[in-house]
Order: C-alpha cells, then sequence, then structure tokens
C-alpha cells in the first residue's frame, strides 16, 4: 500500500513509526513531514492546508490511504476531498470536525445532549458579552470571580483564556472579540465557569458505531515546571493518567463518549477517526474541557507506543465501519514523553541550532521542529524533539525518558524537569492502578 500521513509534529512522527510496522505499508509519505521523519518515510514539501496539491499528490503517486492528523486541513475539509477523488482515509469530515474547530458547536452539541460540561454562554455582542460577566461577578469580591473566556474557532491552541478576576474577563473579550487577536475565530465567545480538578486525556478511536477509548494520558501544558509560564502545545505527557480509574472510565463510556457519538450521529455529522476527549474531573462528576477531531500532541507519543494492536489495521477498520470487529489491545505499561523546546518558546524563538543527538538508549525519538540538511538535524520550531521511554512502572518511565532527552542538545534547549511528577505523586493516593 502506498500511505500518506500529513502534518509535521512529532504526533505525526509517532504515527508513521506505528504505521510502518505493518508489512502492508509498502511505501509511506509525510506531508510536510520534518527532518526526522525523513529516515522513516518519504517527506514532501506540500503544506498540510494546501489541499489543491495534496489532492493531486494523492492522485499522481495512487495513494490506497490517507491519514490527516492536523487540525486545520481536517477543518478544510480535506478528507471530503480526499473521499471525492476515491481515496480511503483516516479522520473525520469537515462537518464532524466543527467538534473541534467550532466550540459553540461542540457547547450546543453537550447542552442539547445532557453531555456534563462546563455551565456556558454564548455571545457575538462584545457589549452583551460585558454585561454578561457583571451579572456574573455581581456580588463577589473583585479577586473571586473566575470565568473562563473561549475564542469560537480554532486559535492555535491560544483562544482560551483563564479569568481570574472580572477585569481579565473583560480585557479577553475586548483582545478576542474587538481587537480581533484571533480574526474571525473571536467572532463569537464562549464564556464558561471556571472548573477545577484534574485533567485527563482521552484519544478513542471511533467509526460512529463503536467507541475504543484507548489508554489515559496526562498532558503538561505549561511551559515552566510546577505547571507556570505560558501554555504551550504540550511539553511532554505520561500514560496511564492515575486520577482516571476503572469507574470514572465507566462513567465516561455511559455519560460523554457514547452520547457524544450518538448526538454527532443525529447532527448528520458521523465522526470518524480519532475523537480527543479533553476531560476535567471534578468533584462533581467528569466534565468535557474540549473535544479535539484528532489524536493530541503530545498524548500521542505516549499512547501508541503502549498500542499492541497494529495501528493501520485499526484505521482501515474505522474508515470502512467496522471498528466493532477489531481487537485493540493496549499494553500494561507506562509511557513518559518529554520534549525538548527552543528558547523563547511559545513566544518568539530562534532556529537553526544545530542538534546534538547521542545514545537515547531504548526510547523513542520523535522529532516535530527539525530540519535536515546533509546528513544533520537543525532546529526549525519551538517545539523541536520528544523522546518516549515505557516501563513496567510509570517511575522508570520518568527516568528512562530523561536519561535519552538529556542525551539531545542544542543551543539553547529547555525542557520541563517535572514532567510525571504530578502523576507519580497522585498514584500513591489511587486504588486498582497497575503500577
Ligand atoms: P483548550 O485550549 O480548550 O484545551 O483549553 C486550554 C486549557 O484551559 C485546558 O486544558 C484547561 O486547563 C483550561 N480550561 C479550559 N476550560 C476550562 C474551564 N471551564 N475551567 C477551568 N479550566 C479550563
Ligand atoms: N495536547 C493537546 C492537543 O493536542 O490539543
Amino acid at each position: 500500500m502506498n500511505i500518506m500521513v500529513i502534518g509535521s509534529g512529532g504526533r505525526e512522527h509517532a504515527l508513521v513509526k506505528a504505521i510502518k510496522k505493518n508489512p502492508l505499508a509498502e511505501k509511506i509519505y509525510a506531508l510536510p513531514g520534518n527532518g526526522g521523519m525523513s529516515l522513516d518515510c518519504e517527506c514532501v514539501n506540500i503544506k498540510a492546508t494546501d489541499l489543491d496539491s495534496i489532492v493531486d499528490f494523492a492522485i499522481g503517486h495512487k495513494i490506497d490511504f490517507a491519514v490527516v492528523a492536523p487540525d486545520d486541513p481536517l477543518a478544510l475539509g480535506l478528507v471530503d476531498r480526499l473521499h471525492d477523488a476515491g481515496i480511503k482515509c483516516f479522520g473525520p469530515t469537515a462537518k464532524a470536525a466543527r467538534i473541534e474547530a467550532s466550540k459553540v458547536f461542540a457547547k450546543e452539541l453537550m447542552k442539547e445532549y445532557s453531555i456534563p460540561t462546563a455551565r456556558y454562554e454564548t455571545f457575538c455582542d462584545p457589549e452583551k458579552a460585558m454585561e454578561y460577566i457583571d451579572s456574573q461577578c455581581a456580588g463577589k469580591a473583585a479577586n473571586a470571580c473566575s470565568l473562563v473566556v473561549k475564542a469560537d474557532g480554532l486559535a492555535l491552541g491560544k483562544g482560551v483564556i483563564i479569568c481570574a478576576t472580572r477585569e481579565e474577563a473583560k480585557k479577553a473579550i475586548k483582545d478576542i472579540m474587538i481587537d480581533r487577536a484571533f480574526g474571525k475565530s473571536g467572532e463569537r465567545v464562549v464564556i464558561e465557569e471556571y472548573l477545577e480538578g484534574p485533567e485527563v486525556s482521552i484519544l478513542a478511536f471511533t467509526d460512529g458505531e463503536t467507541v475504543v477509548p484507548l489508554v489515559s494520558s496526562m498532558d503538561h501544558k505549561r511551559a515552566l515546571d510546577e505547571d507556570k509560564g505560558l501554555n504551550t502545545g504540550g511539553m511532554g505527557a505520561v500514560a496511564p493518567n492515575p486520577y482516571y480509574t476503572e469507574e470514572i472510565a465507566e462513567i465516561c463510556m455511559r455519560d460523554i463518549f457514547m452520547p457524544t457519538i450518538r448526538a454527532m450521529n443525529a447532527r448528520g455529522a458521523t465522526f470518524r477517526g480519532c475523537l480527543y476527549f479533553g476531560l476535567m474531573l471534578t468533584k462533581d462528576g467528569p466534565r468535557v474541557i474540549e473535544y479535539n477531531c484528532r489524536f493530541g500532541d503530545p498524548e500521542t507519543q505516549v499512547v501508541l507506543p503502549l498500542l499492541k494492536s497494529d495501528l493501520l489495521d485499526i484505521m482501515m477498520a474505522v474508515e470502512d465501519s467496522r471498528l466493532k470487529d477489531i481487537e485493540v489491545e493496549m499494553s500494561r505499561e507506562c509511557a513518559c514523553c518529554v520534549i525538548k523546546a527552543s528558547a523563547g518558546y511559545p513566544e518568539a524563538y530562534e532556529k537553526g541550532k544545530l542538534i546534538e543527538i547521542g545514545d537515547t538508549g531504548e526510547a523513542l525519538v520523535f522529532h516535530s521542529g527539525t530540519r535536515l540538511e546533509n546528513g544533520r538535524f537543525y532546529t526549525n520550531g519551538g517545539r523541536v524533539i520528544g523522546v518516549t521511554a515505557t516501563a513496567a512502572t510509570l517511575g522508570d518511565a520518568v527516568k528512562s525518558a530523561y536519561e535519552a532527552i538529556d542525551k539531545i542538545s542544542f543551543d539553547g534547549a529547555f525542557c520541563r524537569r517535572d514532567i510525571g511528577a504530578k502523576a507519580l505523586k497522585a498514584k500513591g493516593r489511587q486504588e486498582g492502578l497497575w503500577y
């Protein structure tokens, strides 16, 4: 088979490495891929959002199966375009991708189908939004009014603003709706109640009928240790997530996963692909914080190494609506992924630094922002490179991941030193975990 993976991050590198294990995958292309991915497949310099060129390439290179990983091409309808050209794909249609591309769509879906989420209101008029903030904060101390303001559309992961005071909430409305910090994505906003509790990421395969959640994971979104610093795309992850017990998994299946799939079917937007549930485990039960219409990054880098079944077989079964016939088996091990980033990330950073990669042992090395030139790797992005280690215990996985990441260096490189620390602390309080 000729396979094509769209995207260029660590997530896509993990996908390619997993797909490669299937002997049917004769030729794998990544569009555009990155320096490190070119060791595992052929990278083709076509942007993930250049739909016309991607479709032409797929036809010209007799692609049998395409995997569309990032949100932008999914929201733009790449899967629809490839289907029109007779090419099988893994990933949702544009209609189904709205579950991530429009927060208003997602919130209305949850409200209509009683899927537990934060209480909210939607606004397209900034003045009405300001009045609502006043009404929510009335009678509360100036610094005791927490609200979350979210731009409706895609905003490179920056469209969510956590506001601790009335003034911060109003400033968020001004930034998003009046100054249009995220362009058209800020035409509408969602203002929602601030929830508290541990966060869990669940990646689930679904063909619109069957839902198969994979092992739970925990992202580390902030740039610095102890969850300080700015929000990033994710600085590392661990799996499984110790807060996500069997009991909570059952509740989520019953109250969140299946109702979401049914709700999408009822909307005529059947979801086929990987649906990502960003959950918060509040004292009142699990709540959906966000849906993503795709594999998470970096969650994919810890979840796929724990997948024992064949990824390509599962993805083809999803496309052909026969997921129920496929066995999806996870390893009972633990995984830890640590990412090294360029100084300055997630704000301005320099590119083009030479990357030295020493002996990373058994760890898997996933490239995201790298470029290959004359046999050497150079930095080419904010998140540059990550490693994933697996082990029988989370403690050992964390230790091995740090041993491996410390073998990779470049000018200005930094990584968090506490990936997995919260999970290790939590596990002491949990029963029934396998580590
Ligand atoms: P998102 O971009 O939707 O992933 O949101 C980014 C982060 O904002 C989430 O991972 C949460 O940590 C936080 N967040 C989003 N919504 C809420 C909420 N209602 N209450 C508290 N934190 C939230
Ligand atoms: N790790 C969160 C995301 O992929 O959006």
